[in-house]
Parts: C-alpha cells; sequence; structure tokens
C-alpha cells in the first residue's frame, strides 16, 4: 500500500521514530511491516562481520574489503529485500516502513569514493518509496549519540565520513522527489509529529484525492 524509507546519519533516530510511525499506522487499522537494512539475512550478517564494526550497532568502518565488494553487499542485501519481503508486503496491501534503504548506500558508499551514477545505476532494481524521511542532524550531535556505540581511536575518521554522508544525503534529497527533510534535533515526539503530519499531507491526503478523482 504505501512504502515509506527512513534515513539518515549514525544516531539520527531512525529506529526510534519507524517503530513509533509503526505503531502510529497499527492503531489506525493498517498492517504493517517494520523492517530494516542491512537485514537480518544471511546477507545482513554477512554485511555486519565484513563491513561494520562497533558492538551492537555497527559503524562502517571498511578496513577489511574493498569499497565495491561493499556496495555489492549492500546490493545483494536489498535486492532479497525488496524481492523476499517488501514487493510481497506491498502487493499484500501492507504499510512498509523501512529504516535504511538504496540513499544508505548512494550516501556512504558515494563518500567512500565510489561512482555515484555507477551506485544510482546497481540499485536500479530498488522500487522507489512514496516516501522517504531524511532526518537530518549536525555531525556533533550525531558523534555525542554514537559514541558509545563506536571506537575511540576510530573518532575522527567516523566524524570525516558521517560529515561527508550527511552532506551527500542533502544533495540526494535535492536529486530524488520523494525525500522529505525532518530536523532530528527536535525532541522524539516533535519528531513523530512531523513525521505523521507529512504521511498525512504526502499519502492519506494525496490517495483519498487521487480515489475521489478516479471516482469521477
Ligand atoms: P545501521 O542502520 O547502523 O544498522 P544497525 O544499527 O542495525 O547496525 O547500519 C549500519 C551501517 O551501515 C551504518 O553506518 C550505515 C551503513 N550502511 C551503508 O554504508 N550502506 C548501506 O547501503 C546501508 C543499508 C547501510
Amino acid at each position: 500500500m504505501f512504502f515509506i524509507v527512513l534515513e539518515g546519519i549514525d544516531g539520527a533516530g531512525k529506529s526510534t521514530q519507524a517503530k513509533l510511525l509503526a505503531k502510529w499506522f497499527n492503531k489506525r487499522g493498517y498492517e504493517v511491516v517494520l523492517t530494516k537494512e542491512p537485514t537480518d539475512t544471511a546477507f545482513g550478517k554477512l554485511i555486519r562481520k565484513l563491513v561494520l564494526t562497533g558492538g551492537k550497532e555497527g559503524i562502517i568502518d571498511g578496513a577489511r574489503i574493498s569499497h565495491e565488494a561493499e556496495a555489492l553487499l549492500f546490493a545483494a542485501d536489498r535486492a532479497e529485500h525488496v524481492k523476499k519481503l517488501i514487493k510481497p508486503s506491498l502487493e499484500a496491501g501492507k504499510v512498509v516502513i523501512s529504516d535504511r534503504y538504496f540513499y544508505s548506500s548512494l550516501a556512504y558508499q558515494w563518500a567512500r569514493g565510489l561512482d555515484l551514477d555507477w551506485l544510482i545505476d546497481l540499485n536500479r532494481f530498488a522500487i522507489r518509496p512514496h516516501l522517504t524521511i531524511l532526518l537530518d542532524l549536525p555531525v556533533k550531535e550525531s558523534m555525542k549519540r554514537i559514541n558509545g556505540r563506536s571506537i575511540k581511536t576510530e573518532f575522527d575518521k567516523i566524524a570525516e565520513l558521517q560529515r561527508k554522508v550527511r552532506e551527500n544525503y542533502l544533495t540526494l534529497a535535492k536529486r530524488f522527489e520523494e525525500v522529505r527533510i525532518i530536523n532530528a534535533l527536535a525532541s522524539v515526539e516533535d519528531i513523530h509529529r512531523d513525521i505523521v503530519s507529512l504521511v498525512e499531507h504526502e499519502l492519506l491526503n494525496k490517495g483519498a484525492m487521487m480515489s475521489v478523482s478516479h471516482a469521477d
């Protein structure tokens, strides 16, 4: 039915907001599939093993494999995700909310020095969401929030990557018309309210208008 994606740098609050939005839809009688990338499948596990470092919540470090291989792994994980979960759920009339999607590959793997057009081509199979919410956060705040998750000696490297990734996301927001930017510095409640009003305005009201004009 609706496919909604949450994006943003590490620490922006995507998973908290994804859960709140899923509850909001549930309360209104929608069937919701709450999902994420990297996924929890064998592909996602391989990514965690080869690409991510840190504790439960991995931060990308890239010491172990080539950047191209990294991009291909994320794309393989996504291909399975689209085919096995996202498409069938949408076809079954469910609302799908994903914490990260192909924009993460564009923002992060582009920040690693790969070619943006190659990354866009590689991810062309990924169906476009109806709405993508970019939770935008200054890097200083992100680093405060993820400090506990990352290795101290990697701090500067990670901060530099986050800076590039944030910039990339803002550039991508201009290129992909489904992306809307929300200020992630606000309180959890305020951000949720902003997201809900976007959903109402961009999806529910438009959907209603579409069915009215269809009936005509
Ligand atoms: P994250 O959302 O932090 O997952 P979790 O909290 O479950 O560990 O994602 C892990 C990292 O992977 C994050 O730093 C962003 C990065 N990433 C990419 O570089 N490319 C991608 O395509 C995706 C989906 C994630």
